[in-house]
């Protein structure tokens, strides 16, 4: 049986979630630890499906994983085998590209399948691929493989990035922390996760400097030793709930963030109508008010996240002016419109922006998740809605968000899971 959610509409939610670690520090940071020599022990990892697969490929590798708790691995790899990697895994998630960084960094050659994960159009990787090759790498891309090889070694070198993009600036710095001299990423992507990966080489004996500003130095170091590091928090599945509980009223209290990462989303729902303050790790979001339209431009951090773009969909449908989204990271990321539409939605798509008349009633139907946060938008879509909504495509959803349902649940949502997890 192929499982889905089932949403029954028009609670108001209260109460109060901890947020997990996040998705996409984690990855990185996970295969970062083919590059250090003994054990890492790893906090705050998300229990999520891209995790359990990422752990799964480093052990399928020959790394020794042990879970300490469900939310803290030690990773050894000392006695990784660069030519082991396991392609049905790492078809199954984008982040198996960071092995293409890390195992270049270690053993000087580095392959691996075409990475999976959400399907945005084309998802080139040639960013990466010029960081490699201005360290000295040769790179040979074909049609079902990876494979980069620096038979001399890889030589810091300075390059400039044309997209602030995300995966680049990591699989550089992971090619870069033990290559002989210095490497500067110019434009380097400046999100929360690529500081954090940075926070964990530098935890091992790194020297990386500048990482969060968009000028990143790394003084290749001669061996990284084991530490421990905890994971930072998930600010998309935060702003996940927030755009949640601003969409159906009510209060909402969040543990376990960073406020300062959330501030363009923040930003934004409280000129749509929501209230929220922050102190330390908590953020309180309450909304009692009519939502207000509003218009989103999804661009690299610290602006509005082009992963939050699709929850906020619903809330400008049922706000009292509308708007517009203009998508500037991913050509093609409203693939979710067609299936908000068949709950009522008035959408019109027009190249990189989705223009949405305000003032709908959504109502309850059969629903698919076409990726990751699509599918979050479904869910939020569904419990903003009059009857019931039916959302396929869970597997998309359990990839980054952990026990989704249940921690609506504990706000008072209507919400179920038909049919088992995959393992
Ligand atoms: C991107 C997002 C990240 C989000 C993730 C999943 C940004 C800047 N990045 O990260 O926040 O979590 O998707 O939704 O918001 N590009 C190239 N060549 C490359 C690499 C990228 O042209 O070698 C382009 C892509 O086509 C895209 C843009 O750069 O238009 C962003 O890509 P990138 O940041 O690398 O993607 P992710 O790391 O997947």
């Amino acid at each position: 049986m192929i499982p889905f959610i089932t949403v029954r509409g028009g609670r108001r939610l209260s109460g109060e979630i901890t947020v997990c670690g996040m998705k996409n520090a984690a990855l990185p940071i996970l295969f970062a630890s083919i590059l250090v020599r003994d054990s890492v022990t790893i906090e705050n990892l998300p229990p999520v499906t891209d995790i359990q697969t990422t752990l799964r490929i480093l052990a399928a590798m020959g790394a020794r994983v042990d879970m300490l708790s469900p939310t803290t691995a030690r990773v050894n790899a000392a006695d990784l085998d660069p030519d082991a990697v396991p392609p049905d895994l790492t078809t199954r998630l984008r982040g198996s590209s960071y092995l293409l960084g890390a195992c270049l960094g270690r053993f000087g050659r580095a392959f691996t399948g075409l990475p999976g994960g959400c399907d945005f159009g084309v998802r080139p990787l040639d960013q990466h691929f010029r960081i490699f090759t201005a360290l000295g790498a040769e790179c040979e891309p074909d049609a079902n493989l990876l494979r980069v090889r620096a038979p001399r070694g890889l030589r810091g070198a300075a390059v400039r990035l044309s997209f602030p993009s995300v995966g680049a600036t990591l699989n550089g710095i992971l090619a870069a922390a033990t290559a002989e001299g210095t490497t500067v990423i110019e434009n380097a992507a400046r999100e929360p996760h690529v500081a954090d990966l940075a926070a964990f080489l530098n935890a091992c004996g790194a020297d990386i400097s500048g990482a969060g500003t968009s000028e990143i130095r790394i003084h290749g170091a001669k061996i990284l030793r084991g530490c421990r590091h905890a994971v930072i928090p998930d600010m998309i599945e935060a702003g996940t709930y927030m755009a949640a509980v601003a969409g159906t009223g009510g209060r909402l209290r969040l543990r376990s963030v960073d406020p300062a990462h959330l501030a363009a989303v923040s930003e934004k729902l409280t000129a749509m109508g929501a209230q929220i303050s922050a102190s330390g790790d908590r953020l309180t979001l309450c909304r009692t008010s009519p939502l207000l339209g509003a218009d989103i431009e999804a661009l690299p951090y610290p602006l509005f996240p082009t992963d939050m773009q699709p929850q906020f969909a619903p809330l400008l449908c049922l706000s009292s002016g509308g708007g517009r989204i203009c998508e500037h990271v991913w050509e093609s990321r409203f693939r979710y419109v067609p299936e908000l539409c068949r709950m009522g939605a008035e959408i019109r798509v027009d190249g990189r922006c989705a223009f949405i008349r305000g003032g709908a009633k959504l109502t309850g139907a059969d629903v698919a998740a076409t990726d990751l946060r699509a599918g979050a938008a479904m869910v939020i879509a569904g419990l903003c809605a009059g009857g019931s909504t039916r959302i396929t495509g869970v597997e998309h959803i359990d990839r980054g968000y952990p026990d989704l349902e249940a921690k609506l649940q504990s706000l008072g949502a209507d919400v179920r899971r038909v049919g088992a997890r995959e393992p």
